[in-house]
């Protein structure tokens, strides 16, 4: 495959020297060279360097693409998604409109419930299709690496369903894909008078099959009231840790119940959600290795309060970015949104939101030595941009499409 010479890039943004994870006043520091070149060979970024500094004999050794003042970044690396799921609930989105709560709606069969009955009516091949065709649009948008979550199965059979059609988009994907099981979702109907049931399922009849047929990175807990509690997340964590599995969590979307100190004793990769935390939750956090993944697209669809970005960012936490794409609470994907909300209504700085969604993004996936900066020898994952008069630009016009073009391992989409 020849090389491929990108010249006249106004902003190469994301030149980190380290891969280390950016944490408190860290994630400010968003490195970058203006008016560079940038060298791709073999699917991967070769070198880049000052436009002045160019030499010459790259210009006849490569195919030479002018990207006339466009801005590159990694690829956003979205490491929190529900990307598998069958059918669509706009029909609760309209239920909510219209003033009904979040129990009314379940009572009438909706919430997770609804789209593990999708997911066990499907077959594994339409599944597999219809998030595929959701993943092709995605990377078109800039998502350069993606964790996807099972537990919308919620049967031994839908959860390995699930988990079998993601290992199979690792296969086919030109993207790094990460696979969570998440069978501790929501208690299926079935097991709601017998809980223990349902966690003896999962330890019992799933994990061992996980394990065997490798469906799973990392272990996922939905810990809230009603949901799971911090003793069962913990139980179904230290099983799942048995076979592997590290656990990245659910937690503090809607209570605070002790999740953080859990999540920390966990030795979690990363603690999702965070829209209810305490002065303490944020301390504990802070204070952690865990990397604190927001969803921003989840709050501003469900109404909720957004997550506390500006306290959780002076206090010194490792913060990511992630889409949660998932039919019920953020029907949406696209992290150049995520990363605006971000900017808007977090008031994370365009430079933190920016390595949150790539750096700890990548970190919040183990994928920080394959992605998310502009290094020698990563995949050559990238956004270019439209020409953009300052990087701010990206954030500020939320709802205009700047991705003018993408790279994934070195090809243009
Ligand atoms: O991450 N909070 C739990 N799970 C999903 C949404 C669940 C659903 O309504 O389908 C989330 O927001
Ligand atoms: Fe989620």
């Amino acid at each position: 495959m020849p090389q491929t010479l990108l010249i006249n890039i106004a902003l190469l943004a994301g030149t980190h020297s380290s891969n280390a994870v950016l944490r408190g006043a860290e994630l400010q520091q968003l490195p970058a060279i203006f008016d560079a070149w940038l060298l791709v060979k073999g699917g991967c970024i070769e070198d880049f360097g000052k436009m002045n500094q160019l030499p010459e004999a790259l210009k006849t050794q490569s195919v030479c693409v002018d990207v006339n003042g466009a801005t590159i970044l990694p690829c956003w690396c979205d490491s929190h998604t529900h990307l598998v799921f069958a059918g669509s609930r706009e029909t609760e989105f309209v239920d909510k409109i219209k003033g009904l709560s979040y129990a009314a709606i379940a009572a009438k069969g909706g919430g997770i419930l609804n789209s593990a009955q999708k997911i066990q009516a499907a077959k594994e091949e339409d599944l597999l299709e219809a998030a595929l065709q959701r993943l092709q649009e995605l990377m078109r948008l800039g998502t350069g690496a993606i964790e996807i979550k099972s537990g919308y199965g919620l049967t031994v059979d839908a959860e390995l369903k699930m988990l079998r059609v993601i290992k199979e988009l690792k296969r086919i994907a030109p993207i790094p894909v990460k696979a969570t099981f998440l069978g501790a979702h929501t208690y299926p109907l079935v097991y709601k008078q017998n809980p223990d049931g349902y966690i003896n399922s999962i330890i019992k009849e799933m994990l061992p099959v996980i394990a065997k047929e490798q469906l799973a990175d990392y272990i996922d807990v939905f810990c809230e009231e009603s949901f799971f509690s911090v003793a069962e997340m913990k139980r179904i964590v230290e099983a799942g840790k048995e076979y592997g599995l590290k656990p990245k969590l659910h937690i503090n979307q809607l209570n605070s119940l002790g999740g953080v100190q859990a999540a920390v004793e966990l030795g979690a990769l990363s603690a999702d959600h965070l829209e209810t935390m305490t002065d303490a939750d944020i301390q504990t956090l802070s204070a952690s290795d865990v990397i604190g993944t927001l969803l921003p697209t989840a709050a501003f669809f469900l109404r909720m309060l957004y997550q506390p970005a500006r306290a959780l960012i002076d206090a010194g936490a490792a913060i990511a970015l992630a889409s949660d794409f998932n039919p019920g609470s953020s029907p949406s994907g696209n992290m150049n949104f995520v990363v605006a909300l971000s900017c808007i209504q977090l008031k994370m700085l365009p430079e933190e939101a920016i390595n949150a969604a790539t750096l700890n993004g990548a970190a919040a996936m183990d994928l920080q030595d394959v992605t998310g900066t502009i290094s020698i020898g990563k995949k050559a994952n990238l956004i270019i941009t439209r020409p953009l008069p300052s990087l701010a630009y990206l954030p500020y016009c939320f709802s205009s499409n700047l991705v003018d073009r993408v790279m994934i391992n070195g090809a243009f989409l």
